[in-house]
């Protein structure tokens, strides 16, 4: 009984190990999906706009130094390579699902994902491996921004 209890058991761990990994394999294709077709590159890799989406991935979603200046002050779009690592990928779902970083960043399409686009993101950006260096921190709106900035107008 004993035997066939452990049998079951180390049945059952390889099960879910192979469904762990076959999830891991497309969990990166489609996390590599949403990073893509949800935009986060346009304003987190340097670049990415002026060359129409021609960046290597090793330099995606690195950060980018040039500011969005509004009148709430100069945000930098954060290096995910290093910021969404530091949640466990349960913090990163509850965080995605609830933050409102400031403009321009899309929070409210984000709030809108589905969980487990959410964790395939996750997977991917994680995968993508830490490099580079954190964005300069916000500059408030009664302080000059070092350049380099783009001014964008949030009241018309
Ligand atoms: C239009 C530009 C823009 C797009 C598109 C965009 N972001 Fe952002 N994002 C920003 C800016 C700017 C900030 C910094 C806001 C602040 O300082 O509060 C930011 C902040 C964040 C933050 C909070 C800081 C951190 O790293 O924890 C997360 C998470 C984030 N973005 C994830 C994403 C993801 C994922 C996508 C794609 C689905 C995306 N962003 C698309 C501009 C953008």
């Amino acid at each position: 009984m004993k035997t066939a209890n452990a049998c079951i058991a180390a049945a059952l761990v390889l099960a879910s190990a192979g469904a762990a990994a076959a999830d891991t394999a497309d969990d990166l294709a489609r996390g590599r999906y949403m990073v893509l077709t949800g935009h986060c590159n346009n304003c987190h890799t340097a670049g990415y706009t002026a060359k129409q989406g021609d960046v290597p991935e090793k330099e995606w979603l690195l950060g980018n130094a040039v500011g969005f200046r509004s009148e709430l002050g100069t945000a930098y779009a954060s290096n995910l390579r290093l910021t969404v690592r530091s949640f466990t990928e349960a913090q990163w779902v509850a965080y995605a699902k609830g933050a409102k970083p400031r403009p321009p960043m899309p929070w409210w399409s984000v709030h809108e994902t589905s969980e487990s686009d959410l964790r395939a993101m996750y997977s991917f950006i994680v995968s993508l491996g830490a490099a580079g260096q954190p964005v300069p921190a916000f500059v408030p709106a009664d302080r000059e921004p070092a350049p380099p900035y783009e001014v964008r107008r949030l009241v018309r």
